[in-house]
This record gives C-alpha cells, structure tokens and sequence, in this order.
C-alpha cells in the first residue's frame, strides 16, 4: 500500500462530462486503482477563472462525482474530492508563485491561446493557472499525472518549479511525469472531427455526453459527419470522421480495427453510424443509470467528498508543513 506510485489528476467541475472525457480519461482511470494510490479532484478554484455561475458551480460537483462513480472509480479507493476543501492548494500555490518566473507563465500556450480568445477578463488567476496546478501536483508527491496532451506544458513546468525549488532547500518535491494515454487520448467532435471533441459545441450535436438520452446519442451519431467514399477503413488523415467512429466502436466494443473494417466491409455508412451510435447507448446506460441513483443521495456523495478531503489533507498537509519550513516560515507556536 505504501509503496504504491502516486496518480493524481483534476477535472474542472462540470455536469456535463462528454464520450471524450470518458475515453480519454475516466476510463482509465478506473483500472488504475488498484495498482496505483490514485487522486482525483474536482478544481473548482481552477473553474473561477473564467466567470461561473454560482447556482451552477454548486450544483456541477456533485453531477461530476456521481458520474466518476458511476464510471468505475470506487471511492472506497480512489481519493475523490473537492480541490478548494483542502486549504493546502491556496497556501502551496502563493509559494510556488514566488518561484516561478513571468517569462515561463507567459511561454503557456493554454495561457495565449485562452487570453486570445477572452480578452475582455484575462485575469492574474488566468495567468497563474498552472501555478496552481503545480501545486495540486506536488503536494501529493504524485508520480503520475494522466492529462490528455495539451496539458503536457503545465507538467512540465510544474517539474521546472519543483527542480529550481529543490535546487535551493534540498530534495522536497518528487519529480512528476505526465500520463498520455495511447487509445482514445484524441475522440474528435462528430461534426467537424479534426477538432477535439469539446462541451463547447454541444449545439450542433458534434459532441457526445456521458448522460444524454439515448435517442440524442442516436441523433447525433446519425449525423455525424463522414466522407465521399463508401468503406469503413482506419485512416486518420483522409478519414477523420470514419476513423474516429472506429475509435470510438473499437472502445466499446473491445473490437480491432480490421475485424471493424471487415465486419462493415460492403455495409454503408448509415449502418455503421447507427451501430456505433447503439454501441454508445449500451455503454452509456448502466453509467447513466447509476449517476441518477447517486445523484438522488446527496448525502452520500457528501460523505464521499468529506472523506476525500480529510485523506487528502492528511498528505497535503505534510508536505505544506516540510515547505513552510524549508522556506523560513516561523510554525504557529501550538
Ligand atoms: N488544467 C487541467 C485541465 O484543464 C485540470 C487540472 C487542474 C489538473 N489541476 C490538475 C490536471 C492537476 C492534472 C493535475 O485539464
């Protein structure tokens, strides 16, 4: 148990987690729990960087660890809580602030490319984003940190601070190494799929949740966006729509790509969107179900959440206390 490498990983609280969130990462998540001693947050102070709703942000945990349970991670054990309950994240996170350069913050491009896009409230928060983040890193020692590949850069740089931080007081952060994972790290939107798939084009039904009703799954299958050809063959540069189709069939399913191919080898397209489409329904029912179930027992999740929060302390605490003293802080005198 104790010797177990450390997982850590953070998803910003939200309702609505799509079939990409699932592949690429909650999936996997599940198996890993009994090989690895595994954390995974909600980062609501990472959300607030962009305006929230109140009555939302509220509400969106609790949707969110419903479906994480629902998906596979047992909270018996997996560590699932809340970032801003465990204080430790605010205090590590104006330390490491101190030891991270302007110019690094500035090379980020989630930073650029978020800035660019929102100019009207590019906020400090916004900026020392991956500050934050580095600290909800280092706290726990974590190993492993399993991010899709855009967040690379912030595991990277988290490493930076912690090497200049050890530089100066000794060996106090364990190193971490980002976690990619190969299959499905990459479900496009099936309605323009050479882009990720992402919440933020749910209109046009390009984008799958783990919680929708199977007759919009259905839907949005249906209309998912293909080519000119006819034939059901993995190619990723002149296929996008087809291949990430089988991407996603191959997951449900447990299939290979050529059984894939020869199983609609002759079929049409309809056919295929329609059986990957009831591929995902079968998949997404019983997690939908269950996410109901939980949803309807607040008091559970508190209990999941407020438990979290303690073992996770518990270890961030530690190491707050080696840092504060490392640097010079004077420990409240008891
Ligand atoms: N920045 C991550 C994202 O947008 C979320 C996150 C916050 C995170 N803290 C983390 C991921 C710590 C891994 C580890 O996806």
């Amino acid at each position: 148990m104790e010797n177990k490498k450390i997982i850590l990983s953070g998803i910003q609280p939200s309702g609505a987690m799509t079939l990409g969130t699932y592949i690429g990462a909650l999936r996997n998540w599940a198996s890993l729990a009994d090989e690895y001693d595994c954390y995974y947050m909600i980062v609501d102070m990472h959300a607030i960087v962009a305006r929230q709703v109140p009555a939302t942000l509220r509400k969106t945990p609790f949707e969110q660890l419903a479906q994480y349970i629902a998906c596979g991670l047992d909270p018996e054990k997996n560590t699932l809580f809340i970032q801003s309950h465990v204080l430790a994240h605010a205090q590590l996170s104006w330390v490491l602030n101190c030891y991270t350069m302007f110019g690094e913050l500035s090379r980020m491009t989630q930073f650029k490319d978020k800035s660019s896009r929102n100019e009207e409230n590019i906020n400090a928060g916004l900026f020392t984003y991956p500050v934050l983040q580095a600290a909800d890193i280092l706290l726990y020692n974590a190993d492993l940190v399993p991010v899709g590949a855009d967040q690379k850069q912030h595991v990277e740089l988290t490493r930076d601070i912690a090497v200049r931080f050890n530089g100066i007081y000794g060996d106090v952060f364990k190193l971490p190494e980002p976690y990619i994972p190969k299959v499905g790290a990459r479900i496009m939107d099936l309605q323009t799929p050479i882009n990720k798939m992402s919440k933020s084009d749910i209109a046009d039904g390009g984008c799958v949740l783990i919680l929708d009703k199977p007759e919009d799954i259905m839907r949005s299958f249906k209309r998912a966006v293909t080519d000119s050809e006819t034939s059901v063959r993995f190619d990723t540069e002149n296929k996008p729509g087809i291949s990430n189709l089988m991407q996603i069939y191959s997951v449900c399913t447990g299939k290979e790509f050529s059984t894939i191919e020869s199983e609609f080898d002759g079929k049409g397209y309809g056919d295929f969107k329609k059986q990957v489409g009831e591929a995902v329904v079968e998949l997404f029912r019983p997690i939908r179900e269950e996410s109901e179930k939980l949803l309807a027992d607040k008091a559970y999740l508190e209990s999941v959440f407020k438990a979290g929060a303690e073992k996770a302390s518990y270890s961030a605490n530690k190491t707050l206390r080696k840092v504060y003293k490392k640097i010079g802080f004077i420990e409240k005198p008891r």
